[in-house]
């Protein structure tokens, strides 16, 4: 749980870099210090004698360590697992605020972490912006689970930075919480089909070292023009990004390792991101560097590293839990963008996001409305809301432990146990084809 250990001191590097609601902690200092220096240095003995001040943890009503809380509300049976929890690093461009922000209500609850990017197109303004409105929710203040990149990355879609920046956001999200099982990389244009209630729910019947990600080791004339290019990606050595510079050569395809191509979006375990960014096997690192001359390495470099450890290989399940729709008449496969016509398809397929939408699509009302019961400019309710029900029913909260799961939770359970029923041993491992 998250109070029962004392939150990790902000990072050095971080405090530069990111704005972080636990601000009014200093705040608080500073102003004491004049007049009261020997009050401060009895406080400051107390934080660091005790776990830490009350006001840098989260709200307790929370996170409450007394199982009487769970009495008080819980109506889940006593044998549900603990709820896991997922890291979320939610990235939009220049125009996007409004769309992270969204996103962001969408897909929030208590027990999970949220770190926002806009990358370098938007102006600072629009950065500092979303952090104050950020800052000034209340909910997000009293769970203190939302951070904003200070700093932008550069992000070029069809070039290599992207994967440098998942992995960068990936490392924020594992030295700002130790809690979290999962790691789920979101752009502006995704959207969530279930609640978070639900997702947490059927997470938590799960071996916490699954990944969900397709995968596919052939290689055809499509996949050859993204594996046999070499390129540069601007954004990894000029300041501001200009178009990618392709050699004249290309390159084999390798023999110490095999190539496996999948999609930019999957559920990734903590202990995989570990292993991806603590790096104290060779083959993330060495994949990194191979990596970083191909086009879109973002798509395939997750699924090579998983399918070339063996230590990994067995925990993943060829499947991402994301609906997304391809023009199969073009040449470059973009998903292409969904409407209310894909509606019905979305909900049947079972899966737990969507992939990718306009913004403010009149279909992003429909999910809200049908699928997350979302009120506009409120983040998705669930078992911890405990206000009336209507615009407020999350202003009032309870222990982020009691998940209420809905019909979105037997679309993902049922989705689920037919890929893990089918030929499991074709699903789940990384076989050659
Ligand atoms: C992932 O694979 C499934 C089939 O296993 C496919 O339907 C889906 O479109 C793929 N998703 C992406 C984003 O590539
Ligand atoms: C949704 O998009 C498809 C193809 O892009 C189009 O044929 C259809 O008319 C659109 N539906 C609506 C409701 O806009
Ligand atoms: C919720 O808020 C919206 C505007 O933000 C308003 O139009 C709507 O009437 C409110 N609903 C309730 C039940 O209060
Ligand atoms: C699973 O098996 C059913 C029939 O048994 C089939 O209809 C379905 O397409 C299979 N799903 C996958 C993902 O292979």
């Amino acid at each position: 749980m998250q109070n029962s250990s004392p939150p990790s001191p902000p990072l050095p590097a971080l405090a530069s870099s990111s704005f972080n609601l636990r601000d009014p902690k200093s705040l608080l200092y500073f102003f004491l210090a004049p007049s009261l220096l020997f009050l401060l240095l009895f406080i400051l003995f107390l934080s660091s004698s005790s776990s830490s001040p009350s006001h840098s943890r989260p709200d307790p009503y929370l996170f409450p360590t007394q199982q009487t809380h769970r009495i008080v509300y819980d109506n889940n049976s006593p044998s549900d697992p603990t709820p896991p929890s997922i890291a979320y690093l939610i990235s939009g461009s220049r125009g996007d605020a409004g769309r992270v922000l969204r996103l962001l209500f969408a897909t929030y609850h208590p027990r999970n972490n949220y770190l926002l990017h806009l990358d370098p197109f938007a102006p600072q303004a629009e950065r500092e912006s979303l952090a104050l409105r950020v800052q000034s929710n209340p909910i997000f203040k009293a769970a203190q689970n939302v951070d904003v990149m200070g700093k932008a990355d550069f992000v070029y879609p069809k070039g290599s930075s992207p994967l440098s920046f998942t992995l960068h956001g990936a490392s924020i999200l594992l030295r700002l919480s130790e809690n979290w099982d999962w790691f789920i990389s979101l752009n502006a244009g995704d959207y969530p089909l279930v609640t978070q209630d639900d997702l947490l729910h059927i997470f938590s019947f799960l071996p916490k070292d699954i990944n969900f990600m397709n995968h596919s080791s052939y290689i055809g004339w499509k996949e050859s023009r993204k594996l046999r290019p070499i390129i540069v990606d601007p954004g990894l050595y000029l300041a501001e990004g200009t178009e990618m510079f392709f050699a004249t050569q290309r390159r084999d395809y390798p023999d110490a390792y095999r190539l496996f191509t999948g999609s930019s979006f999957s559920i990734l375990s903590r202990s995989f991101m570990e292993f991806c960014i603590l790096a104290t096997d060779n083959l993330p690192r060495i994949l990194l560097m191979y990596f970083a001359n191909t086009p879109s390495s973002l798509s395939h470099y997750f699924p090579t590293v998983l399918c070339n450890s063996r230590q990994f290989q067995k925990t993943v399940i060829n499947k991402n839990l994301v609906y997304a729709s391809f023009d199969k008449s073009k040449l470059r496969a973009e998903p292409r963008l969904l409407n209310s016509s894909d509606f019905n398809d979305m909900v049947k397929c079972g899966a737990a996001f969507a992939r990718k939408f306009q913004p403010d699509d009149p279909v992003l009302d429909l999910i809200d409305k049908k699928l997350l019961g979302r009120s506009p400019q409120t983040v998705v309710p669930g078992g911890w809301c405990l206000g009336e029900p209507g615009n407020g029913t999350c202003s009032t909260w309870g222990d982020a432990g009691i998940l209420r799961p809905g019909r979105g939770s037997r679309r993902l359970e049922k989705a689920i146990v037919e890929l893990l029923s089918n030929d499991t041993l074709r699903s789940c491992k990384c076989i050659p084809e």
